[in-house]
């Protein structure tokens, strides 16, 4: 008569295990880097986008203004941050300029009166990064120096060339 034989429990398959285990982890972080591919809102998710970019301008726009890739950047920008107040053209007419004490200038103007710096690249980042004190144009010197130089070169854009707008 045999004698039953007590099985050696079997060791764990620690090797498999491992495997599953980084590859779950690989996964879940894949996942979680290609996700935002699918919306504009992450650097990573623009290296994955298809189509034009969210500043592009549709063909017909770039043939009449003519932006380079940091002008409409900045256009882009300008929609976002200062088109309230500052209108979408720039022209001093955005929907919460009646609520201001003072009217932003209009950009398109050869020389808007009162302004205190100036209208050129170097002006506009001046006035970014140090807002206007005493009245209601707020300090951008939070944003990325990039998005600054953007905002400049399109304020740049608009007040040199006022007949396309
Ligand atoms: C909350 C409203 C508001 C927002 C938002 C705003 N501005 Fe202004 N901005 C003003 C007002 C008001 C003035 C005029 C101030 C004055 O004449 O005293 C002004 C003036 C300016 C001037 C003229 C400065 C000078 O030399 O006197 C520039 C350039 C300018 N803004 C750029 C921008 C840009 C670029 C943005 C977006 C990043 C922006 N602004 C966002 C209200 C705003």
């Amino acid at each position: 008569m045999e004698h039953d034989k007590k099985e050696e429990p079997k060791p764990l398959p620690m090797k498999a295990i491992t495997l599953g285990v980084a590859g779950f982890f690989t996964l879940v972080a894949v996942a979680f880097l290609i996700l935002p591919a699918f919306f504009d809102s992450t650097p990573f998710g623009l290296l994955f986008h298809r189509g034009p970019a969210p500043w592009a301008l549709d063909p017909e726009e770039q043939a009449k203004f003519r932006l380079t890739e940091s002008q409409a950047k900045g256009r882009y920008h300008f929609q976002q941050y200062c088109a309230t107040c500052h209108g979408p053209d720039g022209r001093g007419n955005g929907p919460t300029s009646s609520t201001l004490n003072r009217r932003p200038p209009n950009f398109l103007l050869p020389a808007p009166s009162g302004l205190r710096n100036s209208l050129d690249v170097a002006g506009v980042i001046k006035t970014l990064n140090e807002g206007l004190p005493g009245n209601q144009m707020p300090s951008f010197s939070h944003l990325p120096d990039s998005v600054k130089q953007e905002l400049a070169e399109y304020v740049d854009h608009l007040h040199k060339n006022p007949a396309l707008y």
